[in-house]
This record gives structure tokens, C-alpha cells and sequence, in this order.
């Protein structure tokens, strides 16, 4: 009755197969999930001493529009340490309530009606769902598991009109664990500036990397650092999903922008969150270093099970938490195996096919979980699969 009144740009995204499996979890006992993209461990003390410091002191009134200075030096400190490159504080950076919120207002602010974005196939759906809710058209390129899920550049060249603005990157990768090459990132960026495109960085993993891999971002390269902006966030480095705290640093007509919509929106991040980002970012990072480790360590056991299951495979993840496992070799779609594996043995995992069309035959596992939790997953994985 009521839906006359919603608006048009509301109706161009539906609820994601995350949302579903999460939503069918709930009507079943005893759930190994591998469903739920955050961290499984505590924030560490000294951010939540901060925080409550914070609050001792009474910082409860609002913040700057763009974001606690202090904080906003914190991470260009940060920035400069990890890519490099020096960002002003006063103009470059802005403190968003998340990374989402980051890529969201920077999708308000750069995209108009028609333009079209580049993302992959398989794509965290939010990175389609933002320019859709601006009338943009998300153009889905298909990467595979040969690239690590990276652009093959090669491939690139047939996906831009005159009409495309901007490539969204996201390494490491959500949902598929890959993360970008030297190699992969050179020939990205040289592709972006002969075609004068923009380039949106999603960087929330960055931190989450294994095997000794270097980070690459795309502001490493020369010329890139004026046609980018990196958006990330404390979220998964620092187990801080609840807290809502990212950021977003590039040109200052690009910050300038997202300003002016963010103060239409969430005006600022809460402010006392703001000071514990600051423990965060220059305090001791010794418990992010061993939430990696422990990350990389069930990594290897959930690799070395699953390519134990007949039917089953995977690639090494090399980053980020998830794993995109190939399932084709048991005749089922990706959203039959995981719905009837959740029926029959209350274990949750995502259907590839809700990260793009080139996600069927896969679904995605997150090992965000106890090492004990992942072992009795991965059993009830087998008694499924041999019980085919
Ligand atoms: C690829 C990617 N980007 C951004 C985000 C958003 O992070 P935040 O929780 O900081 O909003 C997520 C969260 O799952 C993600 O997976």
C-alpha cells in the first residue's frame, strides 16, 4: 500500500544471501557459522581503556564535521607509514562512521545518474549496491581464480565507455580472500590513467595478509595518488566492527565533497570512539599482529581440510578471512549445497551466487572462528558432502 511512496532509488537493491543465511541460521539449534564477515575476538584493552577515558572525560558533545584532528593526524601518520604517501590532514582525510559509510558517501560524491563504475565478479555487495543507489550502473567484470580474483587488465579494455567513471578495487578481497599482485596493480593503475578513470581502493583488510605478501595500493604508484581515494577502516585490524569507525583519505575535492554529504548524514563518528581510534592507531599493535597469526593458522587448516573433502576445493586465501570454495564437483548449485547443509547439518556458509553470477559453484566461507568451531564445521562438512 505504502509503496508509492518509496523512492525509486531505494527500490534498486534487494537484501543480500548473506542477510538470508543469517536470517535461516536463527530457526536452527547448534550452528557452526561461517556466515558472519567480523573477527571473533575482543577489542584490545588498551582501545576500550581509551574509550573510556574518553568518556571520563565527558568528549560526549559533538565532533568536527570531518573528524577529530588528532585522529585525523593519526591516520595520515598511519598512511605515510604503510603506503608511503603523506596525506594533509586539514583537507585529505575524513573520519566516516565505518568503511561503508567511507565508500557510501564517496559513491554520493562522485557518482551521477548513468555513469558506470567497474567492479569484479565475484563483488562485495555493497560495492554494487553503492553505485546503484546513486542511478550509476555497477559494470560487473569477471575474475577468476587464476588472477587471485584480481582484474585480468587484459580483459579490462571491453568494459569502458565513454560513460565510465571510476574501477572499485578491493584487495585483500571480500569475498573471495585474493589479494592484488605488484604486477596486477602496475598494469591496474597504467590502465586507470590512460583512461583517465578514478579509482575507489577498498583497504578494510589490509592488514589481514599472509604468507609474507606485501600490501599494494594503488597510491604506491606514480601518478595515482590524484585519481584515488582509499577507504578503510578499523573494523577487522582492530575488532572494532561494532564501534563504526573508518576513514577515507585522497583529493581535497573529493574529501570536500564527501564533507558536504556526510553533514547531511552522520554529521561526524561519535566522538569518544574517536579518541580510542587514536590508542588504536599509535598504540602497540602487537594484538592485531597476533590476530593475523592466528587468522593465518586457520587458514591453513580450513585449506588443508576442505581440499580433503572429495567434491570439495579451494585456492589458498592469501588475505582478508574468507575462503571462496569451488563446490561444482558435487553437482549441487551454491545455494542448494549451502541450504541443505545448514538443514541437514546446522553448519552456514554464504552461496557464491549472492557476490555476482561468477560466484556460482562457490560458496564463501568465513574462518572467523575458534579453531574448535572451525574443526566441527568442517566434520559436519564432510558427513554432508559423503553423505551425497
Ligand atoms: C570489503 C569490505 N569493505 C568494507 C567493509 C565495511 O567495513 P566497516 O565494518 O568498517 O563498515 C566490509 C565489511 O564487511 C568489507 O568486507
Amino acid at each position: 500500500m505504502a509503496k508509492k511512496w518509496i523512492s525509486k532509488r531505494s527500490q534498486v537493491i534487494g537484501r543480500t544471501k548473506i542477510r538470508m543465511m543469517y536470517e535461516l541460521e536463527t530457526m536452527y539449534d547448534d550452528v557452526v557459522s561461517f556466515t558472519v564477515g567480523e573477527p571473533d575476538f575482543h577489542t584490545p584493552q588498551h582501545i576500550v581503556d581509551a574509550c573510556l577515558a574518553s568518556l571520563e572525560n565527558h568528549r560526549t558533545g559533538y565532533a568536527p564535521n570531518q573528524g577529530v584532528m588528532e585522529l585525523r593526524k593519526a591516520i595520515s601518520e598511519r598512511i605515510a607509514q604503510t603506503h608511503g604517501v603523506v596525506y594533509d590532514p586539514e583537507t585529505e582525510i575524513i573520519v566516516t562512521a565505518g568503511g561503508m559509510n567511507a565508500l557510501r558517501s564517496a559513491a554520493e560524491a562522485l557518482f551521477d545518474p548513468d555513469d558506470e563504475v567497474i567492479i569484479s565478479n565475484p563483488y562485495w555487495c555493497n560495492h554494487m549496491h553503492h553505485p546503484l543507489l546513486e542511478m550509476a550502473k555497477a559494470v560487473q567484470v569477471p575474475v577468476w581464480e587464476k588472477d587471485n580474483y584480481m582484474y585480468d587488465v587484459e580483459s579490462l579494455e571491453q568494459y569502458v565507455t565513454p560513460k565510465t567513471k571510476a574501477i572499485m578495487l578491493n584487495s585483500p578481497s571480500n569475498p573471495t580472500g585474493g589479494v592484488i599482485s605488484k604486477e596486477q596493480i602496475e598494469a591496474l593503475c597504467k590502465f586507470c590513467i590512460d583512461h583517465d578513470l578514478f579509482l575507489i581502493s577498498d583497504e578494510v583488510y589490509e592488514h589481514i595478509i599472509y604468507d609474507d605478501l606485501k600490501f599494494y595500493s594503488p597510491v604506491m604508484f606514480e601518478n595515482m595518488r590524484e585519481r584515488t581515494l582509499i577507504c578503510s577502516s578499523l573494523s577487522k585490524s582492530y575488532a572494532m566492527t561494532g564501534w563504526r569507525l573508518g576513514y577515507a583519505a585522497g583529493p581535497k575535492e573529493v574529501i570536500g565533497a564527501m564533507l558536504r554529504i556526510n553533514e547531511n548524514t552522520i554529521a561526524s563518528p561519535t566522538t569518544f570512539v574517536q579518541d580510542a581510534a587514536v590508542a588504536a592507531l599509535r598504540g602497540p599493535q602487537d594484538a592485531r599482529d597476533a590476530m593475523v597469526r592466528t587468522f593465518e593458522k586457520r587458514r591453513d587448516l580450513l585449506f588443508e581440510h576442505i581440499n580433503a573433502i572429495p567434491g570439495l576445493r579451494c585456492s589458498k586465501p592469501q588475505g582478508a578471512f574468507y575462503a571462496f570454495v569451488d563446490i561444482r564437483g558435487t553437482g549441487l548449485s551454491s545455494e542448494e549445497f549451502s541450504v541443505r547443509l545448514l538443514k541437514e547439518q546446522q553448519v552456514s556458509v554464504t552461496p557464491g551466487d549472492g557476490f555476482g553470477s561468477a560466484g556460482e559453484g562457490y560458496v564463501r566461507m568465513s574462518y572467523a572462528l575458534s579453531t574448535e568451531l572451525l574443526l566441527e564445521g568442517m566434520k559436519r562438512i564432510r558427513a554432508f558432502v559423503e553423505s551425497l
